[in-house]
């Protein structure tokens, strides 16, 4: 199977986890266009979605899904987004698509993340990134500058404006091995606005597109 198909799976799967009278959370990207698809098609009948971007509030209004706003709802019941990498504790780096702060939003006031994948995002560690920053656009040189000072590599993401009008810095090389430390020291950067790495809210249920069939991990209570 392609990378394509397997991420299909992975989103298609997620339906078991989803149901009827619900208010859930929809990431972004390319896994969670299919989930979307999978969820259109299938005519389970949740009662709304808070989306993560304004690409999949789009694609929802497509199906028909009433497109709710997450102040109006307070929770969702279930989150189900994708991932960039995802380590056995079911830490995650998110944002390949621009769409982190919005996604750690949800996800924070989700009762359940199910993130979706194919089997190239599983590593055993989070590595050195490359971490996501959302930045203020007057911060950009000065978080770019501590970035540095903490032994990153920021990059800005050339010709991209987040939903909510920010730059996207992508860090290399940042040693991540105490994620969720990390995650911390890097929203105190001033004008960062939140970054890739989700290890405070990790995803309660991983579901992994492989050439043997998808694959559920569940989070092991720590
Ligand atoms: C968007 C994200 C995506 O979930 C992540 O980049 C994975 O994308 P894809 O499903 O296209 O591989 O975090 O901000």
């Amino acid at each position: 199977m392609t990378q394509d198909e397997l991420k299909r799976a992975a989103a298609e799967a997620a339906l078991e986890h989803i149901e009827a009278g619900r208010i859930i959370g929809v990431g972004t990207g390319s896994t969670t266009r299919y989930f979307i698809d999978a969820l259109g098609r299938s005519g389970v009948g949740i009662k709304g979605a808070v989306a993560s971007s304004e690409a999949t509030a789009e694609r929802l209004r497509e199906y028909g899904v009433p497109v709710v706003e997450l102040n109006m709802v307070g929770e969702v019941a279930v989150y189900v987004d994708g991932a960039d990498k995802a380590d056995p504790q079911l830490r995650l780096i998110k944002g390949g698509g621009g769409a982190l702060t919005r996604e750690k939003i949800v996800a924070g006031a989700s009762r359940r993340f199910v993130c979706i994948v194919d089997e190239s995002k599983l590593v055993d560690n989070l590595g050195t990134g490359p971490v996501p920053v959302e930045v203020i656009p007057m911060a950009r040189e000065y978080a770019k500058g501590v970035l540095i000072e903490m032994g990153g590599k920021p990059i800005l993401r050339e010709g991209v404006t987040t939903d909510n009008g920010n730059l996207i810095l992508d860090v290399q090389g940042l040693a991540i091995s105490d994620p969720a430390e990390l995650e911390g020291a890097l929203d105190h950067i001033p004008g960062v606005v939140c970054n890739g790495l989700f290890a405070r809210r990790p995803a309660d249920v991983l579901l992994v597109g492989t050439q043997d069939g998808v694959k559920k991990i569940d989070r092991m209570p720590t």
